[in-house]
C-alpha cells in the first residue's frame, strides 16, 4: 500500500472508486464516486441533516452534531454503499473532511474513516472542506447542472456558507489565495441571525429568500457594510445589529413588514458580495468566477453574480443546488481531482484541523 510515495503519471489515467465522508457541522454525508481517468461520475449521494434537531436550539452545539453524527453515520454509510451496489472491498481511496470545523463533529468521520481504512486496508485523504466547496463546480456526471467543461483558471471563488465568507484566488486545482474573509459574521450566519430576530426557524437562509421574494427591496435603507473599503474583507455583523433596532422598535410586525425587511436585508448582502468579488475579479484578471457554498443557494445571488459577470464577460460557475450544502460528493471530488491518493500511514495519525486555513 501507499505511504509518501509519489503518484506515478498513470494517476491520471486510472480508474478508481472513492467513497467521500463529511460531517464537519450538522449534515452526516457520505457518496461514492467513480474516477475514470479525468471524468468523474457520482454513484451515490446521501445526505442526513441534522436540521430538526438544531432547530430547537436555534443553532448548531457542537456536541450535539457528534452525537448525532455517531448515531447516522454508519446507516448513511450503508446507504451510500447500497445505492452505488457495491460493498467497501471495491474502495480504493477514502476521502474525509478533516478541516475546518467543529472539532467534536470533524472527528465522527475520521475516526469512521480511519476504522474502515484500517480495517479494509484503504488509503485515507484528509480533505479541507472549503476546498471541497470549491472542487463543487467541475464536472461530474450524474448530478443535475453539474458543469459541461472544468472551469478555465486562474479563478475567483466566493465561498459563502454559515460558516464562512471568503474570496479565493484559485490559480491551480490544489493552489489557492485567501485574499479575504468576513472580519465577523459570515454571510450565512447573518442570514440565521436575521431570520431568528423575525422569528424565523433555523437555518434562516432559506426563510428569509421566500419572504423577500414576495416583500419590497428598497423599503429599508440597511448598511452595506465595507462595500467601498477597496480590499477583499467582509463585516456582517453591523448590518445585523441595523436590522435588530428597526425589528425591536417595530410593535406589530405584520407580515408585510417582515417582508420587506426580509427583502432589503437581502439586499443588502447581495449588493455587497457582488460588488466586491466584481471588484476583485476584475482586478485579479480571472477568466471565471465560481459561487459555492450554502448562501450560493440563494435565488437572487445566483441571478445577481449572473447579470454582474456577464457584463464584465467573466463566465460564472455556480454550485449544482445539490452541492451547494454540505455535502460528501464535493469531498470526494476533491480527492478525484488532487494528485494525492492518500496512504495508510494517515489513517493512524489524522486529527481533525477545526481551523485548516486553505493556501
Ligand atoms: O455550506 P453550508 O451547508 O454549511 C456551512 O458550511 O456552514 O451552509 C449553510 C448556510 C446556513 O447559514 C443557511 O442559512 C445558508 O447556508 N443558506 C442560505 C440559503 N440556503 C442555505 N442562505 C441564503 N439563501 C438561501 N437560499
Ligand atoms: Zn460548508
Amino acid at each position: 500500500m501507499f505511504s509518501g510515495i509519489p503518484p506515478p503519471s498513470s494517476w491520471y489515467t486510472t480508474h478508481m472508486i472513492i467513497l467521500g465522508i463529511e460531517t464537519s457541522c450538522d449534515d452526516t454525508a457520505v457518496s461514492i464516486i467513480e474516477k475514470k481517468g479525468l471524468r468523474l461520475r457520482s454513484l451515490s449521494h446521501i445526505h442526513y441533516s441534522q436540521i430538526k434537531t438544531h432547530a430547537r436550539y436555534g443553532g448548531v452545539i457542537p456536541e450535539v452534531a457528534a452525537r448525532e453524527h455517531t448515531v447516522t453515520i454508519i446507516p448513511t454509510l450503508q446507504a451510500a454503499l447500497s445505492r452505488a451496489r457495491m460493498t467497501l472491498t471495491r474502495v480504493d481511496l477514502i476521502a474525509v473532511t478533516q478541516g475546518p470545523g467543529l472539532s467534536p463533529a470533524l472527528s465522527v468521520g475520521i475516526d469512521t474513516a480511519r476504522l474502515l481504512s484500517l480495517l479494509h486496508h484503504i488509503p485515507i485523504l484528509g480533505i479541507n472542506h472549503i476546498e471541497g466547496h470549491i472542487a463543487s463546480v467541475w464536472p461530474i456526471e450524474g448530478i443535475a447542472h453539474a458543469a459541461k467543461k472544468p472551469p478555465p483558471l486562474p479563478a475567483l471563488a466566493l465561498v459563502v456558507s454559515g460558516g464562512h465568507t471568503e474570496l479565493v484566488l484559485v490559480k491551480k486545482f490544489g493552489q489557492y489565495h485567501v485574499l479575504g474573509k468576513t472580519r465577523d459574521d459570515a454571510a450565512g450566519e447573518a442570514f440565521d441571525k436575521v431570520a431568528a430576530l423575525l422569528g424565523l426557524p433555523y437555518p434562516g437562509g432559506p426563510e428569509i429568500s421566500q419572504l423577500a421574494a414576495l416583500g419590497s427591496r428598497s423599503a429599508f435603507d440597511f448598511p452595506r457594510p465595507m462595500i467601498t473599503s477597496g480590499d477583499d474583507e467582509f463585516s456582517f455583523a453591523g448590518l445585523k445589529t441595523a436590522v435588530r433596532y428597526l425589528v425591536e422598535k417595530r410593535k406589530r410586525r405584520t407580515l408585510p413588514f417582515k417582508r420587506d425587511v426580509a427583502a432589503s436585508f437581502e439586499q443588502a448582502v447581495v449588493d455587497v458580495l457582488v460588488q466586491k468579488t466584481i471588484r476583485a475579479a476584475v482586478h485579479q484578471k480571472v477568466r471565471s468566477i465560481f459561487l459555492v457554498g450554502g448562501v450560493s443557494a440563494n435565488a437572487h445571488l445566483r441571478q445577481s453574480l449572473t447579470v454582474a459577470s456577464n457584463a464584465i464577460k467573466v463566465s460564472l460557475f455556480l454550485a449544482p443546488v445539490l452541492l451547494t450544502q454540505d455535502n460528501a460528493t464535493m469531498i470526494a471530488m476533491v480527492a478525484g481531482l488532487s494528485k494525492n491518493k492518500g496512504s495508510l500511514a494517515a489513517a493512524r495519525r489524522m486529527r481533525a484541523e477545526p481551523s485548516w486555513h486553505l493556501t
